[in-house]
């Protein structure tokens, strides 16, 4: 009876989660996708534009990383076999981890299953030390941007710190970190700032320069300084004249930079790249790398054929030809009446919805019309700067382009929202 009584209150969380109308769960089912130069989904039995996908470049169709991703499964077979320090560190693991590394211009690299495992274990690792016996452990005070990403939030959490040795800055707001660092100035043994690169939500970035000085300054005033993490997972591989996101639109560097290989790259996987010392702590105290599995050969292989490519004459013109449909949809968009919730220069564009219930009727409209969006709303943005996210990829063509926007325009004057 008693576990009865759980399972009930499980049913009312779920209920809970239906009224309150934030259900994810429901998930449409992709069955395959058409051979256009921009793939579309199928989805039962019909077929839509993706305009809702991290995979910025289109590298996830690439040929060169399908070839590569079944050579070393024939090499290597379909899975790592065991976790990295028992047998499961295969050779497509270190030179993924050396290629990266030199992508970025760091000592080296760990790779982690997921960029979501690499946040939990960097943050636990450098606020606190894993284990009980850890040097590291406590007087850390860590400074969160007040917009970062679940998986920064959730490695703040489960490192478990006092309320006293956690604080949040304004979003992207380096003077109001230049505050907090001064009001606790001298009171902990060191200092971890961590803040997205590009934000999911808006397509924005943080100004790692900005933060980089203002960090630079206050390092004095703690025993063991200030150190800098940024987890670029949307700007890396997809911002930048070379791909090299945040820091190399803002031109700030990262002390410890967080990235995956399951967006922009085409393939699956986090990494962190920073100097050999803190790759080598890392490799001895992550518990998300030690007691997990890394990601499968065949992924590993995917990933470092899509460095190299991003690194070649045809990266280049991935790059150029996103930036070109960047510009292209905004100026589209602008001639129609459209207003973005934030001026994104990143294939993240959020268009402006203002309310809940239109942004929900113009994602559904657009699925009628056969196209994939992301409806964003409160509490994920402030109330009342409800958006519809547009991910631009560079397979995307002009017509592509040029289609969406007429079906926007159509469903925006529909629905009151354009004159
Ligand atoms: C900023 C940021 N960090 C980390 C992640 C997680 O990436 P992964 O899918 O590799 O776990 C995401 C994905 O949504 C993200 O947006």
């Amino acid at each position: 009876m008693s576990k009865q009584n759980f399972f009930h209150t499980l049913q009312k969380e779920l209920q809970r989660i239906e009224d309150a109308k934030t259900a994810k769960r429901h998930e449409k089912i992709i069955e395959g996708f058409t051979d256009d130069p921009a793939p579309r989904a199928m989805i039962g039995g019909k077929t839509y534009m993706i305009f809702n996908s991290n995979d910025y470049l289109g590298l996830r169709f690439n040929d060169e990383l399908k070839s590569a991703e079944a050579s070393a499964s024939e090499s290597f077979g379909t899975g790592p076999g065991a976790v990295r320090f028992i047998s499961g560190t295969l050779k497509v693991h270190r030179d993924l981890e050396k290629t990266i590394a030199k992508f970025h211009g760091r000592d080296d690299a760990i790779v982690i299953s997921s960029a979501f495992a690499t946040n939990l274990a960097v943050l636990f690792c450098l606020i606190k030390g894993q284990a009980a016996d850890s040097v590291v452990a406590g007087d850390t005070l860590v400074v969160s941007d007040e917009l970062n990403h679940r998986s920064i939030i959730d490695g703040i959490r489960v490192a478990g710190l006092p309320k006293e040795n956690k604080a949040i800055f304004k979003h992207m707001d380096a003077s109001d970190l230049k505050r907090v660092l001064s009001e606790n100035s001298g009171k902990f043994k060191r200092v971890v700032v961590v803040t997205d690169g590009v934000f999911s939500m808006l397509g924005e970035y943080q100004d790692l320069k900005k933060l980089r000085s203002v960090i630079d300054e206050a390092d004095n005033n703690f025993e063991e300084g200030i150190i800098l993490v940024v987890d670029d997972a949307h700007g890396i591989g997809a911002f930048g004249r070379s791909g090299k996101g945040a820091e190399e639109v803002s031109g700030g560097e990262a002390d410890v930079l967080v990235g995956t290989f399951g967006k922009a790259f085409g393939a699956d996987g986090g990494y962190v790249v920073a100097s050999q010392l803190v790759i080598d702590y890392l490799r001895e105290s992550a518990a998300t790398y030690i007691y997990s599995n890394s990601i499968s050969p065949g992924t590993a292989a995917a990933a470092k054929a899509a460095i190299s490519l991003l690194e070649s004459k045809e990266g280049d013109k991935l790059l150029e030809k996103s930036r070109d449909s960047v510009k292209f949809f905004k100026k589209l968009m602008n001639q129609e009446g459209f207003a973005f919730a934030a001026d994104s220069d990143h294939p993240i564009q959020p268009v402006l919805m203002g309310d809940a219930g239109i942004s929900k009727a113009f994602r559904e409209a657009l699925f009628e019309a056969g196209i994939l969006v992301t409806s964003i709303n409160y509490p994920v943005v402030q109330k009342g700067r409800d958006e519809i996210r547009v991910q631009i990829s560079a397979s995307h063509t002009r017509s592509d382009i040029e289609h969406f926007v007429k079906q926007a325009s159509r469903i925006g004057r529909d629905l009151g929202l354009l004159k």
